[in-house]
């Protein structure tokens, strides 16, 4: 079977106590999600928003412990009404805020630039992953808020995540980009630079975990979850990668737990070690192309 890259960085920090950080934590504020890409499994979860009091209950057990914060695991973050306030009261707490968005919800959501998030990452690949008409219209509403937020100070990441599948509009969706943002553009390893702050980022379409798939026969596997990225999803769950779609893995809830505590737990230590004996304990993880990429550097995060 083919192997799929999987997108991680591998930066650890350390964090105020001096003790390694988990660079990056997914937090779900919602699984709910307005599109239905085909490459994606979406979630079997009950359907659930964060309320605002949920979200200051998780943001205070995660303050100190991880730098970068996602807004989601699965689910689209602009759907929920509190994203702007989320995204503020992050910065205040110190997070590094990150959102990735389908980008069919920018043309309403022109407030969450003046909460500064670090990054915005726009998945382009989904208009095709939804056999979507009118290109038109999706790039004027995506190229009116990614200028906007360019300018601010935002980096702006335009995915074309779809190599090796839905890729056979990407031509017709650059050239639309090339209206409002004209060539020529910078190359770069992974796509352009477009402007300041704004780029088009190519990548391969990845393949999910699924405990229904055949076990990969790779026998030297590593995996980066807990130590450089853990994920909690929207009820509260802490699962150890944002590929933990149907949470598989859940370590602990972060309603209940501090985030040491569930990290200490046997589940979690048996992952972890296990990883580092370049194993895979977890079934889940017997059936994920990214244990079996060991070794191999990635560069993204999902
Ligand atoms: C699960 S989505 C959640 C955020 C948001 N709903 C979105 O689509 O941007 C996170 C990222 O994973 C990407 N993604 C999902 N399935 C993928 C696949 N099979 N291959 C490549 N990227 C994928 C999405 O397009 C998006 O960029
Ligand atoms: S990739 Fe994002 S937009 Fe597409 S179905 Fe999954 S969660 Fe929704
Ligand atoms: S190997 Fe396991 S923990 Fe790592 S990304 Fe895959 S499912 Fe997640």
């Amino acid at each position: 079977m083919e192997r799929r890259v999987f997108r991680i960085n591998l930066f650890i920090f350390v964090g105020l106590n001096g003790n390694d950080m988990i660079s990056r934590c997914y937090l779900e504020i919602t699984n709910v999600c307005n599109l239905d890409c085909l490459f994606c499994p979406k979630t079997d979860r009950a359907k659930r928003l964060m309320s605002p009091e949920e979200f200051d209950a998780l943001t205070d057990k995660l303050k100190d412990e991880v730098r970068f914060l996602y807004f989601h695991l699965m689910g689209e973050p602009f759907l929920h009404p509190q994203l702007a306030q989320f995204v503020r009261s992050a910065r205040h707490k110190g997070f590094v805020p990150v959102l990735t968005t389908n980008g069919t919800l920018l043309p309403q959501s022109e407030e969450v630039i003046d909460a500064a998030p670090h990054k915005i990452q726009i998945s382009l690949h989904s208009q095709e992953g939804n056999g979507k008409e009118n290109p038109e219209a999706y790039i004027a509403g995506v190229m009116e808020f990614a200028q906007k937020a360019a300018a601010q100070g935002v980096i702006v990441v335009l995915r074309l995540w779809n190599q090796g599948g839905y890729e056979s509009n990407n031509q017709v969706l650059l050239d639309e980009i090339a209206r409002y943002q004209p060539r020529p553009w910078t190359e770069r390893y992974d796509g352009w630079k477009l402007a300041e702050n704004l780029y088009v980022e190519y990548d391969r379409m990845f393949e999910w975990p699924d405990e229904a798939h055949d076990e990969w026969d790779g026998e030297d596997v590593f995996c980066y979850a807990l130590r450089n990225q853990v994920g909690v999803l929207v009820d509260g769950s802490v699962v150890p990668c944002c590929l933990d779609h149907d949470g598989s893995i859940v370590l602990g809830n972060l309603f209940e737990q501090p985030l040491a505590e569930i990290l200490a737990s046997p589940r979690a230590k048996a992952l972890y070690d296990g990883f580092t004996a370049h194993k895979a304990v977890e079934p889940l993880c017997r059936r994920c192309g990214y244990a079996v990429e060991t070794k191999q550097y990635r560069k993204k995060d999902v």
